[in-house]
């Protein structure tokens, strides 16, 4: 009796505790935190420490946009554009996705320089990486333009 009784009470219970885990992974579900409340919590948790809030648009830029543009978006004379204050980072947020999207080239003028150089397309990054690369340099370098969404992104990829 003993021997098939243990078993069986052994499946009932791992089958309870498999469908415990499953609802318990769905009730975790992941709630976004503003970089402002994290600093909150960092600095409230853990007293004498800075927290210093890393943009998520920085780490994509440093990966994509830094060797021309530079860590702090000085551009290069006569190469490369700026992206501070003057620059096109304050433009329609569309027509900055469009950039991403095509890339740049042809002659233009950015705080009374001309540039005649070469931007590759930037496509290959998702939407949301898009949308905080263009959100860094807009709110970097000088600047305070609104951040840029991610469905603003989806709806100029796909000509909407
Ligand atoms: C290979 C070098 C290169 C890379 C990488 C690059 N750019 Fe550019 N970018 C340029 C050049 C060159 C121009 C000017 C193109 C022209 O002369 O027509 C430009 C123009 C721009 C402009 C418009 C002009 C201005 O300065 O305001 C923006 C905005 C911009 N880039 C943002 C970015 C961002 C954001 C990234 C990263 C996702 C990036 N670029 C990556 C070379 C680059």
């Amino acid at each position: 009796m003993k021997r098939i009784f243990n078993p069986l009470i052994f499946s009932i219970l791992f089958g309870l505790s498999l469908i415990s885990c499953q609802n318990n992974a769905k009730k975790k579900k992941v709630e976004s935190v503003s970089s402002e409340q994290l600093a909150k919590e960092i600095s409230e948790n853990l007293p004498g420490q800075t927290a210093e809030i890393v943009h998520p648009g920085k780490a994509v830029y440093t990966k994509y946009c830094l060797t021309c543009h530079q860590a702090d978006g000085s551009g290069v004379p006569g190469m490369h554009p700026p992206l501070g204050p003057g620059s096109w980072a304050g433009k329609d947020p569309k027509e900055l996705i469009a950039i991403m999207m095509k890339g740049l080239s042809g002659k233009i003028e950015v705080n009374g320089e001309i540039y005649k150089g070469f931007m590759p397309s930037h496509a290959q990054l998702t939407d949301q990486e898009i949308a905080d690369v263009l959100s860094y340099m807009r709110s970097s370098f000088g600047n305070s333009f609104d951040p840029v969404d991610a469905e603003l992104v989806k709806k100029v990829r796909s000509g909407k």
